[in-house]
């Protein structure tokens, strides 16, 4: 089976998370990703978190599959036009240096241009155009700039980070799209463009309803948020601690074992369509037929009770107990899952989101694989370059360089 991707070239410029997690898609879809590193440094990535001495990291391994690496000083003259042959040579450019940094080195939109009219540039930022667009961001940045730290968390507590990391590899997944759809306009125009993405709108883009409710509350109360009907709403959209964003209410609920377990939750949400089966479930019938507790209108000032009810049933059974009689229902539920359950569960391996990968140096490790599956394209994981290991195959195989020339770039510390 062919590879969807297979004979786009992309010159990969990307470090950290954001960038990598971007060429590491177009990868898995079978593009040839070569990426160009520092002489001797690389990808910062590669030595930060180890938890093996000298080996790369599960933060560089986890990010880079499917790549080739090649090293090369782009600052040096020699560096200079080897890269100006590779940006002839590929089909897409990306990269997420901080602000400037490749003007600094003298390729420029217009340059790059010039050399492969072509080309697609695709760049992360942490800005768009506007006041903070020189600044340097990473992951927690983007996401306090783009609403979702202010409205994650209780409302009585500090704004949240999240565990997912949304502004990275969040933005990571807005440039493929942006990188593929630019592809396919090029097949028309025969022309290439730039693809731009910066972190605080993929934040936001995934904070969505969140400006839906900053618009909703000058209407009134939001009221499906807990701060309703007793707690007190300012002019900003609040964190609605575990509350669902949607118009159907939700919240984690302890199950069995809780006390010593942290995962030992379940979070429900009590679809109206689906309340008689629920309140039956848990022993309520009698909030069948009551008019206080029957309608979603009736339930909205009370959710808390409603879900301290459940929770008294849901304390009684494993949260995997309470999936297997709620699920029949049609109760939406998911058990909160442990990053160790994910680890261990028999079905992502199946499915290929979860993948062992062996690596030179440091033997077997998991990996998160392909979350897109296309059913003529499959994915296959394959181990991240050690730093430079393709350097003479890229110079000899895609720049046609001869023995002498490659060797002289070397003596030249260029490569
Ligand atoms: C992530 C970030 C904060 C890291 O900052 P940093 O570690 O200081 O790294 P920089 O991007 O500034 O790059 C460092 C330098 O290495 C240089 N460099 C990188 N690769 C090189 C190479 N192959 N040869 C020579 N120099 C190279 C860059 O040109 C830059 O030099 P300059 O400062 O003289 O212009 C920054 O790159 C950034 O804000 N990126 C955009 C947003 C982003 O993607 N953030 C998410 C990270 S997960």
């Amino acid at each position: 089976m062919s590879k969807a991707l297979e004979g786009v070239r992309i010159l990969d410029m990307t470090h950290v998370q954001s960038g990598p997690t971007c060429t590491q898609l177009l990868a898995w879809f079978g593009a040839d990703v070569i990426k160009v590193e520092r002489p001797g440094v690389g990808d910062a990535t590669r030595g930060q978190l180890r938890d093996i001495p000298d080996v790369d990291s599960l933060y560089f391994t986890m990010l880079n599959h499917n790549k080739r690496s090649v090293t090369l000083n782009t600052k040096s003259d020699k560096g200079k036009e080897i890269f100006s042959k590779l940006i002839e040579s590929c089909d897409v450019m990306v990269e997420n240096f901080a602000p400037g940094a490749l003007d600094r080195m003298g390729f420029t939109w217009e340059r790059i241009q010039e050399l492969n009219p072509r080309m697609i540039y695709a760049s992360v930022k942490g800005f768009g155009a506007g006041p903070f667009e020189d600044c340097k961001v990473y992951e927690n940045v983007a996401q306090c700039t783009g609403g979702s730290a202010s409205t994650t968390g209780f409302d009585d507590g500090p704004p949240l980070v999240t565990g997912a990391q949304i502004g990275d590899s969040g933005t990571g997944l807005n440039l493929a799209l942006g990188i593929v759809t630019a592809l396919f306009h090029r097949e028309r125009s025969g022309r290439g463009q730039r693809v731009s993405c910066a972190m605080q709108d993929g934040v936001l883009n995934l904070c969505r309803v969140k400006l839906r409710d900053q618009q909703r509350l000058a209407h009134g109360p939001l009221k499906e948020y807990p701060q309703y009907p007793n707690g007190e709403f300012n002019d900003a959209t609040p964190r609605a601690n575990n509350a669902s964003g949607g118009g159907q209410p939700g919240w984690v609920v302890k199950c069995r074992g809780w006390e010593t377990d942290p995962n030992a939750y379940i979070y429900v949400i009590t679809q109206a369509a689906i309340w008689p089966k629920l309140a039956q479930a848990i022993g309520r019938e009698d909030w069948i037929d009551d008019p206080e507790w029957a309608t979603p209108e009736a339930r909205l000032p009370k959710l808390e009770a409603v879900f301290a009810e459940i929770e008294k049933w849901t304390m009684t059974k494993t949260k995997f107990e309470v999936m297997d009689i709620l699920n029949p229902l049609n109760v939406p539920c998911g058990p909160i899952l442990s990053m160790k359950e994910i680890a261990e569960e028999p079905s992502l391996r199946d499915t290929g989101t979860v993948v062992e990968v062996d690596h030179p140096t440091r033997g077997k490790y998991l990996t998160v694989g392909n979350p897109i599956k296309l059913s003529d394209s499959p994915s296959d994981v394959l181990r991240s370059p050690l730093l430079g290991e393709h350097t003479d195959d890229i110079l000899k195989g895609v720049l046609g360089m001869s023995d002498a020339e490659v060797a002289a770039a070397k003596e030249e510390g260029a490569v």
